[in-house]
């Protein structure tokens, strides 16, 4: 498990400074703010919760979710995974993520990426809500989405918008953000992305940077901006020219320190 730091001081400023009022997706009326109850229902608490760096150990859990119960560990094995959550069912932007997610099967499988989502809904409501987002985007969704109803595995991975601990909706939940994770076989956290609410995300974005993350490892390279499978790669600056010249043939030399090589798709 990861290195546990105290976030005791933020939790106090917390206090200090309640939130604003914001939009309409926040349901802002103070009279709303977090109750103690509400309180007893962070899973985990504030300070215990873990930081989540690029190279941590991913948290492990359980889960249930619309494919069965899993082990995350387990259910990762030997391929790399996404875990990508949203904040709710039955939502405008989610339900035309989960539909591009869907279509994507192929492109993810290809990479040996098992996919996997996760909505702050039970599995009733998830079922339902998959035979939405199958009709309107003509597509069959065929990963699992796990229920975190309770927000057990939203707090674990800190998928959670610091203003809505405290600014709840009607409901007295909190919204999960938009995060992914990309997970690699050793169970690493590779990459984070956290989105707000009412921003869907771009799918070609996270396949861009599996690619870049597998070209990285099997090759040893780094990508450049905007790179994309088949476009020219970074020698990394350990690696000297006459090096690089004999790994990978051809080598670019911009600058000392900026030399592009090519290692195909
Ligand atoms: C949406 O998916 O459209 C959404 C969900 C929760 C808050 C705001 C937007």
């Amino acid at each position: 498990m990861a290195a546990y730091i105290s976030r005791a001081a933020p939790r106090a400023l917390n206090t200090a400074f309640r939130p604003i009022a914001r939009s309409t997706f926040h349901h802002a009326n103070p009279q709303r703010a977090a109750t103690p109850m509400f309180r007893r229902f962070l899973a985990t608490p504030a300070e215990e919760q873990p930081r989540l760096r690029l190279g941590s150990t991913a948290p492990n859990f359980k889960a249930k979710t619309t494919q069965g119960d899993i082990d995350f560990h387990e259910f990762i094995g030997d391929s790399w995974a996404i875990l990508f959550s949203h904040p709710a069912d039955f939502t405008p932007v989610c339900t035309t993520e989960l539909g591009a997610f869907a279509k994507l099967k192929g492109e993810f499988e290809k990479r040996g990426v098992k996919m996997i989502g996760l909505s702050a809904n039970d599995l009733n409501s998830h079922d339902r809500w998959i035979s939405d987002i199958n009709e309107i985007s003509n597509t069959n969704l065929q990963f699992p989405i796990i229920a975190d109803a309770d927000r057990k595995i939203a707090y674990l991975y800190d998928m959670v918008d610091q203003q809505d601990l405290t600014n709840i909706d009607e409901k007295g939940i909190a919204f999960t953000i938009r995060a992914v994770y990309i997970i690699d076989p050793q169970k690493k956290i590779r990459l984070t992305m956290l989105y707000p609410a009412s921003t869907g995300r771009n799918t070609a974005e996270v396949l861009r940077v599996i690619d870049s993350l597998q070209t990285g490892d099997k090759k040893g390279v780094t990508t450049p901006i905007n790179w994309n499978v088949g476009e020219d790669v970074i020698v990394p600056p350990p690696v000297s020219t006459e090096d690089a010249k004999k790994k990978f043939g051809h080598v670019r030399e911009v600058k000392p320190y900026l030399r592009f090589t090519n290692v195909g798709k």
